[in-house]
Formats: structure tokens, sequence, C-alpha cells
């Protein structure tokens, strides 16, 4: 059987959809006026900042689409393109959310709500995003690299894992959050 090389991507991913159905709950809440504690709001900024920018995306662009690039796989260029866009609007929706947040009070329900529509805008980004990839570009390239390009793709994975003993620190914040927004988990990781 062929090797697989992105089983952490997809791992990774599926924490992701889980934050996601946290972000819509505090979505909810702050859409409809009611308030949501500032350290909640602090706790998702640094779950995507730290997370799912500087961990996976960072991931995706220094490894994944640099190997791309190296072993001249032009088939999805106009695919990299668009992830890599994508990635950027991310990065614009957390600068505006950083100085959001930094002056929301719970009482503040306008800002509440401009918050609220941008997580909306960064979650249905980011959904999208991470169903392109599981389903245009990793079968590509399980289909495409030779066993040997895999292996120095690996070999950087693991790496970058060990460089991001943080990563787990936000993934048990996360779970804090699931048990306090009552998250169906289960239901997140099919979206
Ligand atoms: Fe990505
Ligand atoms: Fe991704």
């Amino acid at each position: 059987m062929a090797m697989k090389i992105n089983e952490s991507i997809v791992s990774e991913h599926v924490e992701i959809k889980v934050f996601l159905g946290v972000v819509g709950a505090i979505f909810k809440q702050l859409y409809n006026g009611s308030p949501v504690p500032k350290e909640h709001l602090e706790q998702i900024h640094i779950f995507i900042t730290n997370y799912i920018d500087s961990f996976h995306h960072v991931k995706e662009e220094n490894i994944l689409f640099a190997y791309l690039e190296k072993y001249k796989m032009y088939g999805k260029d106009d695919l990299v393109g668009e992830l890599k866009a994508d990635h950027t609007m991310g990065r614009m929706l957390i600068t505006s959310l950083t100085d959001a947040i930094d002056i929301y009070t719970p009482d503040d329900k306008e800002l509440g709500k401009e918050i609220a529509t941008t997580l909306q805008l960064f979650s249905s980004t980011l959904t999208h995003h991470i169903c392109r990839e599981e389903s245009e570009l990793i079968p590509y390239l399980e289909e495409s690299l030779s066993d040997n390009q895999k292996i120095t793709i690996e070999q950087e994975y693991a790496d970058l894992q060990e460089d991001f003993e943080l990563s787990k620190r936000e993934l048990s914040k996360l779970e804090q959050l699931v048990i306090y927004y009552d998250i169906d988990v289960e239901a997140c990781k099919k979206c």
C-alpha cells in the first residue's frame, strides 16, 4: 500500500473543526446580544493565532506548499494560490479580531456583534478551505509524491511538531471551552 503522509494535517483539521464548533456557539451568543466572558474571546484568539495560524498554516506553507513548488508539481498551482490567499485572509481577520477583542467589554453589544461577524467570516472561510485541502489537495499529493519525497516531508513535519509543544497546551484549553459551551464534538467532526 502506498505510504500516506498527511494524516497529521487531517487530524489537525479535526481539532480545528471542533474549535469552529466553539466559535459557532460564541457567534450565536454575541450575535443575539448576549455577553461572552472576555477570557473566552482571548482564548479563541490565542487558538487562532498559535494553533491555526502559527502552527497549522505555517506547516502547510513552509513544508507542504513549499515542496509542491520544489518538486515542480504545477498541476495544482491555482489551488495552492487560492489556499494561500485563504491563509492571508485569515491573518487579516485575526488583525481585526485582535483590536476588537482588546477593547471588548461584556456590556458592549455592538462590538459583540462586530466580533461575531468577523468570527463567522473566519469560520466559513476556514470550513470551505479545509474541505478543499481534504478533497482536492491531499488526495493529489498522496497519489503524486514518491515515497522518498513523502519521507522527506514527514521528517520536516516531525521536526516542526517538536518545536510546537505549545500546540498541545492550546488543545487542552480548547477542551475546557468545548465543555463550557456543551459542543457536540462528533457532529463537528462530520462537517
Ligand atoms: Fe490551509
Ligand atoms: Fe489545513
